[in-house]
């Protein structure tokens, strides 16, 4: 197995729920604790520049309504991503993909793209967003993870860009997961927390792949997970790990 490049420590949307998610000012925030490494959620504009957002419809997290990748990015550019979350942050954008690697490569962080189309846009989604990803990424030491729930986009992701490493998520271990991820030739898959246990850590681990788990906030959880020897904690809880631990240590 090649030796894993990616810090145990993976801060979820940026700063998890201290900022707003998925926004400059969150992977501020994140950085700011210590996080080397960010986890975000990315999706197609009308015109295919790929840009950060969770939800496929604009209302939870900016002023906007309706589907996100319905818009223009530069209708998508005047929304207000930050007043949502608290008045801290009002004004706050919705990031581009180019504005987060310019951050990271900036800030010597890495980064986790969830692959997260707009339902329709799979192979779409899946081909841009490797494609922006390399050629972003093209002089970095470390390339970004690329993950996805589906794998349509990540086998598009693969057909444009072979060479950048790739995690299945999750979210229930249906039937072929593991074979499924195989063909993708994935380095890691990436679960909801509560599939780990030791039979599909060893499942994953002799087939060469990484193990890596998601959302974990609750020390207890995390420590059985390091106890199961998982390879990355994706969390919330910027404010309660310190990201320089190998233990699930909470700051003091
Ligand atoms: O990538 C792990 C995790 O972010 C997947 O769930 O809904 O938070 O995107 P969600
Ligand atoms: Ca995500």
């Amino acid at each position: 197995m090649k030796p894993w490049p990616y810090p145990l420590w993976i801060a979820h949307r940026g700063a998890g729920k201290l900022a707003p998610e998925n926004t400059l000012a969150a992977f501020r925030l994140g950085a700011q604790h210590g996080y080397r490494m960010f986890e975000c959620d990315v999706k197609l504009s009308a015109d295919d520049v790929p840009f950060l957002l969770h939800d496929p419809v604009l209302e939870r997290t900016t002023n906007g309504r309706g589907i996100a990748g319905s818009l223009s990015w530069q209708q998508l550019t005047a929304l207000d991503a930050g007043s949502w979350h608290s008045s801290a942050f009002a004004g706050e954008r919705l990031p581009s993909l180019a504005d987060v690697a310019r951050f990271c490569l900036g800030s010597e962080c890495l980064l986790n793209i969830e692959i997260k189309p707009t339902p329709g846009t799979e192979e779409r989604t899946g081909k841009i967003v490797a494609n922006e990803a390399a050629k972003l990424w093209a002089d970095a030491a470390t390339p970004p993870l690329l993950t996805s729930f589906i794998p349509q986009a990540l086998q598009a992701a693969r057909e444009a860009q072979a060479q950048l490493p790739r995690g299945l998520l999750l979210d229930a271990l249906w039937t072929g997961w593991l074979e499924v991820a195989q063909k993708l030739e994935c380095v890691a898959i990436v679960c909801d927390q509560i599939l780990w246990d030791a039979n599909t850590v060893a499942q994953v681990k002799n087939a060469g792949l990484h193990c890596l788990a998601y959302t974990v906030n609750e020390e207890t959880a995390a420590q059985a997970l390091l106890t199961l020897g998982v390879d990355g904690i994706i969390t919330d809880r910027v404010d309660l790990f310190a990201p320089s631990s190998a233990a699930a240590k909470p700051r003091m």
